[in-house]
């Protein structure tokens, strides 16, 4: 894959997110931004699929720590989100709230734990309009099955 300065934007509450992100820079040697929460919710315990499913659903756009990226200097942006109740993470919602993006183009990858990408890559086209996706990928908890994950991964970048 050839598609310029490339920048990875991700958030990851459990790291299965931040492992693939952390693969495709390996791979595209791209740039990489992690978004952090100034208040994340607990990466513990079940009230989290609560809390955060509902943040999800209901739109929420918690505040992100700073981050500082110019987003003009890049051609290509991967942007990486866990499923929370079948939509991307609130953290991501917030930077595309934050962020006009326009004429890029767009590889999509998520994690989950079994229910696919859910709604999210629908999300993402509605709301990105007017960029190229050039891919989109769905992996199921990477962390548990590396290897395969990896193998899936490098297959899909392949071909985009
Ligand atoms: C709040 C919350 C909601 C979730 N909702 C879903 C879901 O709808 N479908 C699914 O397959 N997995 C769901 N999961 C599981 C995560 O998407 C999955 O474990 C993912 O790999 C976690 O990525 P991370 O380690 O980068 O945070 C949810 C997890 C959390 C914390």
């Amino acid at each position: 894959m050839d598609n310029g300065k490339k920048l990875i934007v991700f958030y990851s509450l459990g790291g299965n997110t931040r492992f693939i992100a952390e693969e495709i820079k390996k791979e595209e040697n791209a740039d990489l931004l992690e978004l952090k929460l100034k208040k994340d919710i607990k990466s513990k315990g079940f009230l989290k699929y609560l809390i955060g499913g509902r943040q999800a659903i209901t739109d929420k756009k918690p505040e992100l720590l700073p981050y500082d990226v110019n987003l003009d200097d890049y051609e290509t942006i991967f942007i990486g989100s866990p499923i929370w109740a079948s939509h991307f993470s609130p953290a991501v919602n917030t930077f595309l709230s934050e962020n006009a993006i326009l004429n890029k183009n767009i590889a999509l990858f998520c994690c989950h734990a079994g229910g696919g990408e859910g709604k999210a890559f629908k999300h993402y086209k509605e709301r990105l309009k007017g960029n190229r996706f050039i891919g989109e990928i769905e992996i199921k908890d990477p962390l548990k099955a590396k290897t395969e994950s990896v193998n899936k991964l490098k297959n899909w970048l392949k071909n985009i």
